[in-house]
């Protein structure tokens, strides 16, 4: 029988994913808008560590998704449930480019992996970079409408968030 709520490994992962996916966009969508200064360099080489760092937890969580039970099925009407689903496969799908792209920007422009050896200037127009900033405004979408659906769900339907470890409701 499949469990009612997602397991704790998968809460974990996907609560620190989420913290350290949105702080990714904040830190991108700043640190591109700034004028060339060492802060800018510095948020950089952040954004770069935490990108790397977030690689990591998303194989993880990937392997986790695979290995890993998950919960029964919300009740909803079918039209929701594909957009339900869709909005977690695409959200996935977008992460993984986002991460990909953030790393192949980096290999193609000669910097290497290393977040110490990331200057701005050293970025160059390889095919990655347009890649990470188009993938950036998709996922900005895929979020918009993932938050707008769970509240929702959450408010009209029934629990969503105490499947994911968080209890709104007093039982
Ligand atoms: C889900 C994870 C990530 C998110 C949400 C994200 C988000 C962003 C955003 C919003 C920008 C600004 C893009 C623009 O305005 O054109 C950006 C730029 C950048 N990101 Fe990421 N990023 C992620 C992962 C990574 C990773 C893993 C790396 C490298 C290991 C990386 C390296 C970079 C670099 C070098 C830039 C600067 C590109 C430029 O100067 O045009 N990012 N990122
Ligand atoms: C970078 C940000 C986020 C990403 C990429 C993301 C992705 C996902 C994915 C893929 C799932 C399906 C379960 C899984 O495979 O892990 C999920 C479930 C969920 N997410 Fe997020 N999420 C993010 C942020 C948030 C935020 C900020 C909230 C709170 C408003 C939230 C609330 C939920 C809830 C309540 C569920 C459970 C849905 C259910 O009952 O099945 N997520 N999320």
């Amino acid at each position: 029988m499949k469990p009612a709520v997602y397991t704790r490994t998968m809460q974990l992962f996907h609560w620190s994913g989420a913290l350290l996916i949105l702080g990714l966009w904040l830190l991108g969508v700043v640190m591109h808008e700034m004028a060339d200064t060492p802060l800018k360099t510095q948020l950089y080489r952040v954004h770069v560590g935490i990108g790397l760092l977030t690689l990591i937890l998303t194989v993880a969580r990937i392997v986790w998704l695979f290995v890993g039970k998950r919960p029964e099925d919300l009740a909803m009407p079918a039209w929701r449930r594909l957009a339900f689903v869709w909005n977690h496969r695409l959200l996935y799908l977008i992460v993984a480019l986002l991460l990909v792209s953030g790393v192949g920007m980096l290999v193609l422009s000669g910097i290497g992996i290393s977040p110490a050896n990331v200057i701005p200037a050293a970025i160059q127009d390889v095919p990655p970079r347009t890649v990470h900033g188009i993938a950036s405004k998709l996922f900005l979408a895929l979020f918009v409408m993932h938050f707008v659906g769970v509240v929702h769900y959450q408010f009209t339907e029934g629990e969503t968030f105490a499947r994911m470890g968080v209890a709104l409701k007093r039982r």
